[in-house]
């Protein structure tokens, strides 16, 4: 997790960098920092808080320089305070680094240094780093770059950092091993960030370093790229960057999340434009299409992702044995990578991450290869690292999604998810043509009906603010939308610190009606197709127990008006397409009591949206 951004070049490093954390502030907000070189001294500011607070600490330095770099912190090693955020110095004085990541050997490299007279401010392996490049650079009298390589090679753990030394401030040498690194190349001038955002508006190409690379970045030459391991030469990849400005800004909503929110029947669309033809009858996915026989003749899919991805797998599950009849598994991927779990090479295992940066992930990932098994990812993040670790994959294209709570993360995957398992069922053979024809059609009026879905935001505002000073929340769903009970659980409890727990409805009755009483709020979700009648009576149950009832339907629904406290319609949709409709107001129905509790509902305390840390 943690933002990192680096400048070097002829403009004000100032203003680029602050902006710059300002967009990765989603990655991590308990702390920030910046360092710039005037062209003699290093000036630092660094500060508890966020970066609107280094900001305001910024004004006590001189904020001239063409060279610099900043930092916005979630903390691993230290308590989030001025003295643990970074930028952090070397002993000398002289080397300053940025670091995203943990180095989990520094107690012994630390007790090493500390015996060689090196004295410690901070409790942060991200100090013990630079003073071990310093050291090595002294003693074996090399350059900062061979010095960071020599470095690396003794720590371990995961990485992306940015270091330069002021008495060479022509360079900024960059390395990455597991956390996310790009450098964006302008003319006469580098940026380097933990991804594009702070750069766009500069420049559309970028270099994405891969794990266990590293780069000089020297004005007036060309980046040089090596490999960690052995300091052989790598070439840089320069990718044409396809993100733009409006994308990354707050276009008028209050909130990133309200615009992501709104945004769900354009980033839906764009899912599935260019693959879906219902026209046609067809359903075009290169990364499928050329595998297609490892998907029809795999035992099973193992499907493995962490929050919110994990719930888009769980209701994934339902649409491929459902649709297709591949037997699933769904797991989180931070218990698989640690169960010794039987992968065979007959296995497919689809990857699904947003941000295509979680640690968890990624590793469930390398142990299915190693194991022989077909890796398929479902990312957002174009060039992310699981996206390049996979064997192939499908693009959700959402757009940057910067809210910290997902919301057309959740939609997208479930589009993309819901396009495969079609593509496979048709493969099968195991859907009659005039139902693989319904469903090509009834995905297309999705859109329409979420924005449909969304005019119901007057009445949620409503509900949540009869809710909003709750201290504990049920969400019942069955079938498709038990994982959408799951979610809907999820996003209240991030953002409004409100306990919430999702439950298969009929579940209920083991246990969690114990809970119900007067002061109980319990969202249901009941919509015409998938088991109404059981789901009616479970809400028979909790009215007979006094818990409040707030309903998402089938538009024009009249049983369970009679019944619930509140109702909130969904247009009518096929059974397995409704978790993209049901899941609306609920993320509408977190947001506005998020809003009301006077919670930070972009950046939820103790959270990051990309958890590159296990
Ligand atoms: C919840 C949320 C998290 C992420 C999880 C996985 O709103 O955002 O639970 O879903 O950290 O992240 P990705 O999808 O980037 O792998």
């Amino acid at each position: 997790m943690c933002g990192i951004v680096g400048y070097i070049g002829y403009r004000d490093a100032f203003p680029i960098i602050i902006k710059g954390l300002q967009r990765l502030e989603y990655r991590g907000y308990d702390s920030a920092g910046i360092a710039l070189f005037d062209g003699k001294d290093i000036n630092l500011a660094k500060t508890k808080g966020k970066v609107e607070d280094l900001k305001n600490k910024a004004s006590e330095i001189s904020q001239k320089g063409s060279l610099g770099v900043g930092h916005t912190r979630w903390a691993t090693h230290g308590v989030p305070n001025d003295v643990n955020s970074h930028p952090h110095y070397s002993n000398s004085g002289d080397l300053v680094i940025i670091h995203n990541g943990i180095i989990e050997n520094y107690e012994s490299i630390k007790k090493e240094l500390s015996k060689r007279g090196y004295i410690f401010s901070s409790d942060t392996d991200t100090e013990v780093l630079v003073n071990l490049i310093e050291e090595v650079k002294k003693t074996e009298d090399v350059m900062l770059g061979k010095a960071v390589q020599l470095a690396l090679n003794q720590v371990v753990g995961a990485y992306a950092i940015a270091v330069f030394d002021k008495r060479k401030p022509d360079e900024i040498v960059v390395a990455k091993l597991g956390s996310p690194l790009a450098i964006g190349i302008g003319e006469d001038e580098f940026f380097i960030a933990s991804d594009a955002s702070p750069f766009i508006e500069f420049t559309n190409n970028a270099v994405y370093l891969e794990d266990e690379e590293m780069a000089i970045i020297r004005l007036g030459k060309e980046i040089k790229l090596r490999k960690i391991k052995d300091d052989s030469v790598a070439y840089p990849r320069i990718l044409e960057l396809q993100m733009n400005l409006e994308e990354i800004e707050k276009g008028g909503y209050e909130h990133f999340m309200l615009k992501e929110i709104y945004e769900q029947p354009r980033a839906i669309k764009d899912t599935y434009r260019g693959r879906l033809h219902a026209d046609q009858g067809l359903i075009r996915m290169a990364g499928i299409d050329q595998n297609l026989e490892k998907f029809t003749n795999a035992n099973r899919i193992i499907i493995v992702a962490c929050g919110t991805s994990w719930h888009a797998g769980l209701v994934a599950e339902y649409i491929f044995e459902d649709l297709a009849r591949i037997s699933v598994e769904v797991e989180y991927a931070s218990e698989f990578r640690y169960r010794n779990p039987v992968i065979t090479d007959k296995d497919v295992l689809i990857a699904i991450s947003q941000s295509g940066e979680t640690a968890d992930t990624l590793a469930a990932i390398k142990l299915a290869k190693e194991k022989g098994a077909f890796v398929f990812g479902v990312c957002n993040v174009v060039g992310s690292t699981i996206a390049r670790e996979t064997d192939a994959g499908a693009y959700t294209h959402a757009g940057p999604e910067i809210g910290v709570a997902s919301t057309k993360a959740f939609t997208t995957q479930i589009t993309v998810l819901t396009l495969i398992a079609l593509k496979l069922a048709k493969a099968k053979g195991v859907f009659s043509e005039t139902k693989y024809h319904e469903y090509l059609t009834e995905l297309e009026t999705i859109p329409a009906k979420v924005e449909r879905a969304l005019e119901s935001n007057p009445l949620i505002e409503i509900i949540a603010n009869v809710y909003k000073d709750s201290t504990n929340c049920l969400y019942l769903g069955r079938g498709y939308n038990f994982p959408v009970a799951l979610e809907g659980a999820l996003k209240l409890k991030e953002i409004s610190y409100i306990h919430a727990e999702g439950y298969p409805a009929a579940e209920m009755k083991h246990g969690p009606i114990a809970l119900i009483d007067e002061h109980m709020p319990v969202f249901v979700i009941a919509t015409k197709k998938g088991h109404y009648e059981k789901v009616v009576s479970n809400i028979q149950e909790i009215k007979s127990r006094k818990g409040k009832i707030i309903a998402i339907v089938t538009e024009g629904d009249e049983q369970v008006r009679d019944l619930a406290d509140h109702v909130i319609e969904v247009p009518e949709t096929l059974e397995s397409l409704t978790p993209l409709l049901t899941t609306i107001p609920l993320q509408l129905l977190s947001y506005h009591i998020a809003v009301m509790r006077d919670c930070n509902v972009d950046q939820p305390r103790n959270l990051a949206k990309s958890v590159t840390v296990e």
